[in-house]
């Protein structure tokens, strides 16, 4: 608004209005500015009444219209500052009336495991009474454990750099699945000691579960994710079958869904296992009706899995004549997904505290 329309000591009471709005440390202070600015009478808003009043009768349209803009603003000003004063007040009187100096003192708040990292910590559980225990292997991992060592044919598409993520100078990748664990604890218990037998002859067989982080050139959607988890699975020893991995499987899902859980196979194919297969379990946000997590099909896959391939034993110095076994990988945001009924799986990693706290489905 046109300042020059006012006398001068409204427009300059104006220009120092948000200032003395600011230094109002109470209520009563607060009472005081609002009587000078816009009380009954002899206030700034009163004077400018009057003077609209003798105003001529062509000037009092724009005049009328400035003093109420002026008005506007005091009388907003003055109610946002009593809510701010009267919710400082209250919070006072509540500290005021809460504090009792018998009452222990109050707690931080704690943190909690990740629902995803409880989740590989109850798949362990589920596993450990089968007699599995937990390897490891680094997230940076050479060519040779994460392709080679699986029988992964130098011409396949997951090796070409459009399809994984490279570290140009020492050679490495980070790790497309946790199945490079298999290699290295299969290299390791392949390796003959001083008394000439190896790790495997010794123990008569191995099993174990590898969780851990992997790394794709995958677009973010709901049901996928740049960087995820896995747990992988094996089991070697002496005429294995694809029963032995179907069993496992089929109890580890119920140990995990319930014993109402529904599973199915599907042939598949990896280079590291022959057969393979895919195991779907039945989608729990849709009971199977279809939705947008199972795109429609009522089911959703949670793990690549079969037998280990002769050449993946060969390559580690293993026996395929004398040993065989299985192998799975598990996607875990998927199964997190289904175990909690999650529709997204960027919900695991947005961190938004209200999710991590009712993710009551992964206890
Ligand atoms: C593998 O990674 C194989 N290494 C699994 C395997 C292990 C097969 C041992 C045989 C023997 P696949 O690419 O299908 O397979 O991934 C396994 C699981 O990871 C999928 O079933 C799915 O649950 C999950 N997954 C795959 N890509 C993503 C992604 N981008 N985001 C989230 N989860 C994913």
């Amino acid at each position: 608004m046109d300042l020059a329309l006012l006398p001068p000591e409204v427009a300059q009471a104006h220009g120092s209005f948000p200032a003395a709005l600011a230094a109002c440390a109470d209520l009563d202070g607060l009472m005081r500015l609002k009587g000078a600015f816009v009380g009954r009478e002899g206030s700034h808003a009163a004077r400018l009444m009057e003077l609209l009043k003798a105003a001529p009768k062509e000037e009092k349209r724009d005049l009328g219209a400035a003093i109420n803009t002026l008005k506007n603003v005091w009388e907003e000003g003055l109610k946002g500052r009593q809510a701010e004063l009267e919710a400082a007040r209250k919070q006072a009187a509540a500290l005021g009336n809460a504090w009792d100096p018998d009452l222990p003192a109050p707690c931080p708040p704690t943190g909690a495991l990740h629902p995803l990292t409880r989740l590989m910590d109850r798949l362990v559980d589920v596993f450990r009474p089968l007699g599995y225990h937990v390897e490891e292997g680094p997230e940076a991992e050479t060519e040779a454990h994460n392709f080679d060592g699986l029988n992964i044919p130098e011409d396949h598409p997951a090796r070409g750099s459009a399809d994984t993520f490279y570290f140009k100078e020492q050679a490495l990748l980070l790790r497309t699945h946790t199945s490079p664990v298999q290699v290295r604890v299969l290299q390791r218990i392949a390796a003959v000691g001083p008394d000439g037998l190896s790790e495997l002859e010794r123990a008569g067989g191995i099993r174990f579960l590898a969780p851990g982080r992997v790394y794709r050139k995958d677009e973010i959607d709901p049901t996928h994710s740049p960087m995820f988890h896995q747990v992988e699975g094996m089991l070697v020893g002496k005429g294995i079958g694809m029963h032995h991995l179907k069993g496992t499987l089929a109890y580890a899902m119920k140990a995990l869904f319930g014993p109402g859980a529904e599973v199915r196979f599907r042939p598949s194919y990896f280079p590291f296992v022959e057969p393979g297969a895919e195991m779907d379990v039945r989608c729990p946000l849709c009971g199977g009706s279809g939705c947008r997590v199972c795109k429609g099909s009522g089911w959703v896959e949670l793990l690549g899995a079969g037998l280990i391939h002769p050449n993946v034993l060969r390559l580690a110095g293993i026996d395929p004549e004398v040993w065989s076994g299985f192998a799975f990988g598990m996607g875990v945001e998927r199964t997190a997904m289904m175990v909690s009924q999650t529709p997204d799986l960027r919900l695991f990693f947005e961190n938004d505290q209200r999710f991590l706290k009712t993710m009551g489905g992964l206890d």
